[in-house]
Parts: C-alpha cells; structure tokens; sequence
C-alpha cells in the first residue's frame, strides 16, 4: 500500500505511523484513518512488531475530524456509511500502542490518543474537545473514555467549555502518562515502545487486555478476568524463562512462546 496522509517506519520491533497531512494540522480525514487502519492491520499482522508508536507533527497530533470533509453531510449519509465506526480500529490494536503528542490533540485527535495505551506528551502538547463550537459533540468515544480516564469534572469542563488544558494539566488529570520535552518526544516513546516491545509477547497482550477490561466490566467480572489471564500465563515457557533469569540475576531470553 503506498501511503498519503500518513509515514509507516518499522524501527526493530517498533512500528512508527506518523500522522502527516501537515497543511491541514493533520485532520482526520476519510483518506488518513483508511491509511492509519492498513498500517495497523500491517504491523498487528507482523510477528516482528511487539509495540507500536502513534505521532503527529510538532504543531499537531491531529487537529480532529475533517471539518470541510463533514460539511454538508447528513443524518442519513453518516448513519448509512456508520461514520467514525472505521476509527475503533485502532482501539481493537491487540499489540501496545504509545500515542507520542505534540502540538494540539483536539476533537477526534484527542480521542485518537485516548485510544492508545500510553500517552507521551510534549511539553507543547494541547489537548480539547472543540466540538461543541461546532454544534456536534465528540463522536469517537471521549464522552466516555475521557470520562473514565479523568473522571466527570474534567470531562465536562473540556466538552461543554472546549477549553484546551495543557501538557501539566493533562498528565495531572490522568489523561498522559508522561511528559517530556518536545525535542525529546520522538526517542522517549521509540525507547517506551522498543522496552515492551522486548516483553514476552503473551504476556504484554494480555496485560494490555486485563487493564482494558477494567474500562468495561465491574469490579468482580474485571478481577476474574485479569485472574483467569494471569493462570493462563502460566502455560508459557517465557514465564518459566522469566522467573528464572531473575533467580540466576541475568536477563531472560523471550521466545513469545
Ligand atoms: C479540516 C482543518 C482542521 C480540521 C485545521 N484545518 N483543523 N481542516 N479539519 N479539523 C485546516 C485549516 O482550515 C487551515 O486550512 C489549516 O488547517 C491550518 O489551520 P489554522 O487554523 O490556520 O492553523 P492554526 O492557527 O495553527 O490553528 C490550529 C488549530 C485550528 C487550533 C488546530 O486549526 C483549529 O481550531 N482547528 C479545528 C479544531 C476542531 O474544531 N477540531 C474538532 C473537529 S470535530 P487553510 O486551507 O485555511 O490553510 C471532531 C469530531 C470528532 O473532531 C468526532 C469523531 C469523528
């Protein structure tokens, strides 16, 4: 497939997709969510990849939904075509995905980030869900997943006020896991991605799994659940090989078996 409106870059065992529709500070159009699905599907698919790594430019993750592209659409035209539903691919992203933020992270480009597993913000990293600014209101998941992650005070600050909180606020609130300074974005969420890139296989995916399902089940279904997956990891030679790395104080060789 020859790309667009993104870059595919396979780095060791690190996937790198790099929004790149700089003209339009990367918004979300039909075109580059259809090229972010086949890079996905292309390293999901390829046993060398353990992590992948989602980034933008320095002004822009991604500035959101393409507004000229909605334009003039109507209700039967995004029920029919069930707009946005292409976007969850990258939520159903079985191998860890580190989303690497700078420049702002609005509308559908906030919710792409929070449909990644960690999120790496650049100290110019903006993030906010305009919507409402444009009569609409978030469509790819935040009214839920930024409610989960940050609680109801935020969520309802950013989607009824659109206020756009920055880098501090964001890793204060429980929306990104680190920050770090903007030179340093690409190499922090490459090094984050290539160390669980080096975990057992199985047991990264799984991990990734059991923490999601504590976003869609109670509390008892969740701790069952992360049980049952922690017992089957006992079927693996990786957790054989782990424990005993550490009681031989070396490090372990991973087969992913
Ligand atoms: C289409 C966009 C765009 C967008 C920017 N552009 N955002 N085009 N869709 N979301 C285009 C502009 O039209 C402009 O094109 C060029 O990119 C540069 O934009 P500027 O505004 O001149 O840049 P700047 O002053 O740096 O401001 C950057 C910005 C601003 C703060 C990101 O562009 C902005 O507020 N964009 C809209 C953000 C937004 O409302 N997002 C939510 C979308 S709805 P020209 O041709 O004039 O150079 C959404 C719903 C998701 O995401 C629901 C699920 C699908």
């Amino acid at each position: 497939m020859s790309y667009e409106t993104v870059r595919v870059e396979t780095l060791g065992s690190v996937g790198l997709v790099t929004l790149d529709r700089p003209a339009a500070r990367n918004a979300l159009s039909r075109q580059l969510i259809a090229e972010l699905n086949a890079a996905l599907d292309g390293f999901e698919a390829d046993p060398a990849i353990g992590a992948i790594v989602l980034t933008g430019s320095d002004k822009a993750f991604a500035a959101g939904a393409d507004i000229a592209e909605m334009k003039g659409l109507g209700l039967v035209d995004v029920f029919e075509n069930d707009f946005v539903a292409a976007w969850e691919r990258l939520a159903a992203v079985r191998k860890p995905v580190v989303a690497a933020v700078a420049g702002y992270a609005l509308g559908g480009g906030c919710e792409l980030a929070l449909m990644c597993d960690l999120v790496i913000a650049a100290e110019t990293a903006r993030f906010g869900q305009p919507e409402l600014s444009l009569a609409l209101i978030p469509g790819a998941g935040a009214t839920q997943r930024l409610a989960k992650s940050v609680g109801k005070a935020k969520t309802m600050d950013m989607v009824l006020t659109g206020r756009l909180i920055d880098a501090a606020e964001a890793e204060r609130i429980g929306l990104v896991s680190r920050v770090v300074p903007a030179a340093a974005l690409r190499d922090t969420a490459l090094a984050v991605g290539a160390k669980i890139a080096a975990l057992s296989r199985p047991a990264a995916l799984m991990a990734k799994e059991a923490v999601n399902r504590a976003f869609e089940s109670g509390l008892a279904d969740g701790i069952r659940y992360e049980r049952r997956l922690f017992q089957a990891l006992f079927a693996t030679r990786d957790k054989e090989e782990g424990l005993a790395a550490f009681l031989e104080k070396r490090p372990p060789r991973f087969e992913n078996r």
